[in-house]
């Protein structure tokens, strides 16, 4: 059990007295619907049975002692819970602190601190949102600690409030909410606007989800994400002079085209153009997959990833070659880069009999063309946060 391995260095580190509980949350895949949660539009996304371990005992003093089994080489970094900024040397810990803090911003200050060591086998860096998980998982471990009365989805829009506030990354609901609301088998259908959400389940008998992941560190992609963000709002600002409008979400495919030219940008009109198209996309795809119509489904998820690269422009070559190949090979339904892109992963729904063909064809082209590997997994659908001792 991965979980025995990191109670075993809790122990060795921080000592076996006291109550200490064992947690896990899951990181999240997102199946269609990208770049549009902060856009006012719908995900579909899914928890993995991948994710990330803590083990955590509550402390009598202020003091925030955490260590990361990803992280050896930095050993134990230290804070408080009197003096929560985020700093460059606190390098990981930001996430943990980030949450600590943001319930103290919603009214339920920390007022202990904790040891905690964590374990991760979600990909660093892959798009598979190691840190929503992170953040999910320590908000979870204070409630459970501390008996905040906070429902899940509460755990989601704080980890996305610290993500935002403490963090400074721009980033949307979808992937607290994934990972705090997920439902073994299912995905979520969310609306942003609204969060009303539903479950659907992925019922793949005879395929599976394969996750590519490139490899590439997404390095500038934060400042990007926020760059397309802003270009989403300046297209949202110019259509509001003449249609009435909460977000880009709220416009059909008609609509859009009907109004287009009021947007007098052409970079901001592609990224709006995205924005809208992959809001429908998703809201069809949800209805094929209901109607049981898989092959339909992945001909959107193809379609959301041309979208994503020639109108959003958030693939670059690593993620345009993983799915170029997969559409290459019989028995992928569908493949589209997923998260926020520039690095990070694909997601492609492969036939049983294919994915051992898939992994190595994709695989060695892919380290022909870009010079490094690919790593490929074969994930399964899981549930959100749980303690597991
Ligand atoms: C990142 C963000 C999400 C979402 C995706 C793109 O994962 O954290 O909120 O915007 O990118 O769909």
């Amino acid at each position: 059990m991965v979980w025995e391995k990191v109670l075993e260095k809790f122990k060795e580190i921080f000592g076996s007295e006291g109550e200490i509980g064992v947690y896990f949350a899951p990181g999240r895949v997102n199946m269609i619907g990208e770049h549009t949660d902060y856009n006012g539009g719908h995900v579909f996304p899914c928890a993995l049975t991948i994710g990330t371990y803590g083990v955590a005992r509550r402390r009598d003093d202020q003091k925030l002692r955490f260590y990361s089994m990803n992280f050896d080489h930095l050993g134990v970094i230290e804070s408080s819970v009197e003096h929560l900024t985020p700093e460059k040397e606190a390098d990981w810990t930001n996430y943990p602190k980030g949450v600590i803090w943001a319930f103290g911003e919603k009214g339920m200050k920390v007022e202990q601190g904790m040891d905690l060591v964590l374990f991760g086998n979600i990909p660093n860096g892959s798009g598979l949102s190691s840190s929503a998980s992170v953040e999910v998982l320590t908000g979870f471990i204070l409630r459970d600690m501390f008996g905040f009365d906070v429902t899940n989805q509460d755990l989601a829009l704080i980890g996305q409030y610290s993500e935002n506030n403490f963090n400074g990354v721009n980033c949307g609901i979808m992937d607290q909410f994934a990972i705090a609301m997920g439902k073994q088998g299912h995905a979520i259908f969310l609306d942003t606007a609204t969060l009303k959400y539903e479950y659907a389940p992925i019922k793949l008998e005879n395929a599976k989800i394969v996750i590519s992941c490139s490899n590439k560190k997404r390095g500038l992609g934060d400042s990007k994400y926020n760059e397309r963000r802003a270009e989403c709002e300046r297209a949202l600002a110019m259509l509001q002079e003449t249609v009435n409008i909460n977000s880009l979400g709220a416009l059909t495919w008609d609509e859009f085209e009907q109004y287009k030219d009021v947007i007098q940008d052409d970079i901001c009109r592609k990224r709006a153009k995205h924005a809208v198209y992959e809001n429908q996309r998703t809201i069809q795809a949800v209805e094929d997959l209901k109607n049981n119509n898989l092959a339909d489904f992945g001909q959107l998820m193809n379609e959301s990833h041309v979208s994503l690269r020639d109108d959003y422009e958030v693939t670059g070559i690593e993620l345009d070659t993983l799915v170029e190949e997969a559409w290459k090979i019989d028995g992928v339904i569908g493949s589209r880069m997923t998260g926020a892109g520039f690095g990070g992963c694909t997601v492609s729904i492969v036939k049983n009999e294919a994915v051992d063909q898939f992994i190595e064809k994709v695989g060695s082209a892919y380290k022909d063309k870009i010079g490094y590997a690919a790593d490929f997994y074969v994930v399964e659908i899981g549930d959100g946060p749980v303690r597991l001792a």
